[in-house]
């Protein structure tokens, strides 16, 4: 099942997509126990706080973008079983695991659509609310996956956004990176079965917006009342922005 990661990262546009794709893939076998063993089971917290921002209304139809096995679709169906919740990520064997996830769970208000979040395959307005989860860093290009949300969200949709982010703290940055950067790559290695992969997903931040500057991108991407929660010093943020 596991397939030989690409060596590097490319550094062609076109090719992104492609590398993330292929690297999500090589680790979608163990990407639920890896992610739980690497925050110590914070990251579902962390998904619990992201629902409560967004703040779906009762029978409404959710977008989780990039939606990896569907943590935060399965978090959504938990948090409200009214909704009906729709996942969407280009790899397709991170996709198989969510669909079988929704099986095991009779999760039938749950439907996973393979495509690109930068070109989705939904009509304008359909959606009453989106999330996004730890995915952010990985797109090709952040401003048209953010314009592609405001177009398939109805008026008065939020679009809320969970990912690690860079700690405004210099001492707590510097701790948080030692973690992140030299401890991440190692025993995601072990616990994920990719030792490239997980050292390609911590670097992902580095050329990633600063939590101010991401606030300033949902806002020139057209959302309004763009803002972000810091958790763990701001470690980790929850950006969201509603489309008027
Ligand atoms: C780190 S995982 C996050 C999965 C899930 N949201 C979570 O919280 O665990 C990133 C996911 O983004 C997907 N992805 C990255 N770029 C994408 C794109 N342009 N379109 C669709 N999916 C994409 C990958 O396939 C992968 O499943």
């Amino acid at each position: 099942m596991t397939s030989t990661p690409p060596a590097r990262d490319p550094s062609g546009e076109g090719e992104k997509g492609a590398f993330v794709r292929e690297m999500f893939a090589s680790i979608a076998p163990r990407y639920d126990l890896a992610n739980r063993v690497l925050t110590v089971g914070l990251d579902e917290r962390w998904r619990r706080r992201a629902i409560r921002v967004l703040a779906p209304k009762p029978g409404g139809n959710v977008l989780d973008l990039c939606c990896g096995t569907g943590d935060l679709v399965f978090g959504l169906l938990r948090t409200d079983p009214t909704l009906e919740v729709t996942g969407v990520d280009f790899c397709e064997p991170m996709l198989e695991r969510a669909a079988a996830r929704a099986r095991a769970h009779a999760r039938d208000r749950a439907r996973f659509v393979a495509g690109d979040v930068m070109a989705m395959p939904f009509d304008d307005a359909s959606f009453d609310g989106a999330t996004m989860g730890f995915s952010l860093r990985n797109v090709v290009d952040i401003d048209r996956t953010l314009r592609e949300t405001l177009r398939v969200l109805r008026p008065g949709a939020r679009f809320v956004n969970l990912d690690v982010s860079k700690a405004p703290n210099k001492t707590w940055k510097r701790f948080f990176d030692l973690y992140f950067y030299g401890v991440v790559p190692v025993l995601g290695g072990i616990v994920g079965g990719s030792r490239r992969a997980y050292a390609y997903l911590p670097n992902s931040l580095i050329h990633h917006p600063d939590a101010e500057q991401l606030r300033e991108r949902f806002t020139r991407a057209g959302f309004s009342q763009a803002g972000y929660v810091p958790l763990m010093g701001g470690a980790i943020a929850i950006h969201h922005g509603m489309k008027q």
